[in-house]
C-alpha cells in the first residue's frame, strides 16, 4: 500500500504541468483563442446572417460550451492522463468510454491538418505585409494576390510545413517550458494588438454599417443547418469534445477553481472574437466588401483596409503577427493531443511523438495544402479535403465527443464525484451552482447537442 503510494505520487511529481494560476488561463485561453476567433468567427457571422448568428452562437457556447469544457477540464485533472488513458481509468473496466479520447485524435489530426494552412497563409502574410507586396486598396488587387498563394501548390506546401516546424519545436520543449511559457507572453500582446485594431477600424467612416450588421439581428436567415453551424463553431472555438480540454485539465493545478476559469476563458474567448468582429465588419462595409465572401474574408479585405490608411503598413503587420500568435496558441493545444496519448499511453518519448506526429500530418495535411491546387477537384462527399475535414469534425466528431463526455459524466461518473472534483474536495462552496451544472450535463445538453446535430444533418 504504502510503496503503491509513493510511486503514485512521484509519478504524479515527474508529470509537466503547467505551474501558475496565470499559465492555466494563458494556455487555456491560448487553445481557445485561435483562427476560429480571427478567420472563422468573422466569415461565418458574415455568411450566415449577422447577429442573428451570433445570438446562436452565444446559446451554443452557454448551454454547451460551458457544461462540456467544464467536464473536460474536470475529467482531466482527476485522472492526471492523456485524453485516452484518463477515460480509460474513470471509467468501470470494459466500458469503452476511451473512445472518445481517440476519436478526438482523429479530430486532432482532421482539425490541423486545415488549420495549419490557414496558419500557413497567415504566416506567409506576415512576411508579405513586411514586404508591403500585398497592400493595396484595390480588393481586386488583394484578392489576386490570396488566389495567387492559394493556388500555388509550392508556396502553399513549404508554408504549411514551416509552421508545423515551428510548433513542433515549441512542443519539444514540453508543457511548463514550452507550451506555458510561449503562451504566458504571447496572449498579452494578443489582447493589446486587438484592441489598438478595434479602435481603429471604428474610426472608418462605414463603421456604422458594419456595427449594425454585427449586431441587429435577422432571425429569418436562422435555419436548421445555420444552428448547427454555430454550434459547432462553439465546439471549435472553445476547443472541446475531441479531448483538448481533457488533456490541458490534466495539467491544471489541484487548487485551481475549474468553473471560474472556464467562465473567464470563455468570456475572454468571446470578448476576442466580438473584437475581430468589430475590427473587420466596419471595413467590410467601408470599402465595399461582401460579407458573406467566406474564408478569404480576412486575406482579401485587411490589406485592402490597412492599404488606405495612414501607418496602415504597421497596422497590416501587426495584426497578422496577431493571428499568428493566436494561431500558435491553438495549434499547440491541438498537436498535444496525440502527443500526450502516444507519451501516456504508448510510452514513447516526448521528441520521439512529436516528431511522428509531424510527420503524420505533413503527409494528411499536405492534402489541405493542395486543395486549393492541385486537388481542387479531388472531392469527397462533395467537398475538397480543407472543407471536409473541417465539417467532419465541428459538424460531427466534437458534437458527437460532446454528448458521450457528458452522457459519461452524468451518468456514470455521477453527481458526488463531480461535486467532490469541482469544490476541489470541499474547499469551494459552490453546491448549488453544481447541482445546476449537474442537471444540464445530464439531460439538457446531450439532448440539445442532438437535436442539433441531427436536423442540420437533415435526418428529420
Ligand atoms: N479553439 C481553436 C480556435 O478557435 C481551435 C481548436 C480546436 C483548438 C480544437 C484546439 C482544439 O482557433
Amino acid at each position: 500500500m504504502t510503496q503503491q503510494n509513493t510511486t503514485t505520487s512521484s509519478a504524479k511529481l515527474a508529470r509537466d504541468g503547467f505551474t501558475s494560476s496565470f499559465g492555466v488561463l494563458a494556455a487555456t485561453l491560448g487553445s481557445a483563442v485561435g483562427l476560429g476567433n480571427i478567420w472563422k468567427f468573422p466569415y461565418l457571422t458574415g455568411a450566415n446572417g449577422g447577429a442573428s448568428f451570433l445570438l446562436v452562437y452565444l446559446l451554443a457556447t452557454l448551454l454547451v460550451g460551458l457544461p462540456v469544457m467544464i467536464s473536460e477540464i474536470m475529467l482531466g485533472r482527476a485522472a492526471k492522463r492523456d485524453a485516452v488513458s484518463s477515460l480509460k481509468i474513470l471509467a468501470p473496466a470494459g466500458q469503452p468510454w476511451w473512445l472518445i479520447g481517440a476519436f478526438g485524435v482523429l479530430a486532432a489530426f482532421l482539425i490541423m491538418s486545415f488549420y495549419s494552412e490557414v496558419a500557413a497563409w497567415v504566416f506567409a502574410y506576415v512576411f508579405k505585409a513586411m514586404g508591403g507586396s500585398i497592400l493595396s486598396s484595390d480588393p481586386a488587387v488583394t484578392s489576386a494576390a490570396f488566389a495567387a498563394l492559394v493556388a500555388d501548390p509550392v508556396q502553399s506546401l513549404l508554408w504549411q510545413w514551416g509552421v508545423l516546424l515551428f510548433i513542433g519545436g515549441i512542443l519539444l520543449l514540453g508543457v511548463s517550458k514550452g507550451i506555458e511559457a510561449v503562451t504566458k507572453k504571447l496572449m498579452p500582446v494578443l489582447f493589446l494588438l486587438l484592441i489598438v485594431l478595434g479602435v481603429r477600424s471604428l474610426m472608418l467612416p462605414g463603421a456604422a454599417q458594419g456595427l449594425s450588421f454585427l449586431f441587429t439581428p435577422d432571425f429569418s436567415k436562422i435555419t436548421a443547418g445555420v444552428v448547427l453551424t454555430a454550434m459547432g463553431l462553439a465546439f471549435f472555438k472553445l476547443s472541446i469534445g475531441m479531448g483538448t480540454m481533457i488533456t490541458y485539465g490534466s495539467y491544471f493545478k489541484d487548487d485551481q477553481n475549474i468553473p471560474l476559469t472556464t467562465l473567464r476563458v470563455m468570456g475572454a474567448d468571446l470578448f476576442v472574437s466580438m473584437l475581430a468582429g468589430i475590427a473587420i465588419f466596419p471595413a467590410v462595409f467601408s470599402f465595399g466588401f461582401e460579407p458573406a465572401a467566406g474564408p478569404s474574408l480576412v486575406f482579401i479585405t485587411i490589406p485592402a483596409v490597412f492599404a488606405s490608411m495612414p501607418f496602415g503598413h504597421v497596422f497590416m503587420v501587426l495584426f497578422f503577427v496577431l493571428t499568428a500568435i493566436a494561431a500558435t496558441g491553438a495549434m499547440l493545444s491541438i498537436l498535444e493531443v496525440p502527443v500526450s496519448v502516444m507519451v501516456g499511453r504508448f510510452g514513447v518519448s516526448r521528441p520521439r511523438a512529436v516528431l511522428f506526429t509531424l510527420l503524420l500530418l505533413a503527409a494528411i495535411g499536405s492534402t489541405c495544402a493542395l486543395s486549393g491546387s492541385l486537388l481542387a477537384d479531388f472531392k469527397l462527399f462533395g467537398l475538397n479535403m480543407f472543407d471536409l475535414f473541417d465539417e467532419v469534425s465541428s459538424k460531427l466528431i466534437m458534437p458527437a465527443g460532446g454528448i458521450a463526455l457528458c452522457l459519461f459524466v452524468g451518468w456514470v461518473w455521477g453527481f458526488d464525484r463531480m461535486r467532490d472534483a469541482l469544490s476541489n474536495h470541499g474547499q469551494l462552496q459552490n453546491e448549488g451552482l453544481l447541482r445546476a451544472l449537474f442537471f444540464v450535463i445530464r439531460y439538457v445538453t446531450p439532448l440539445l447537442v442532438l437535436l442539433v446535430m441531427l436536423s442540420g444533418l437533415g435526418v428529420f
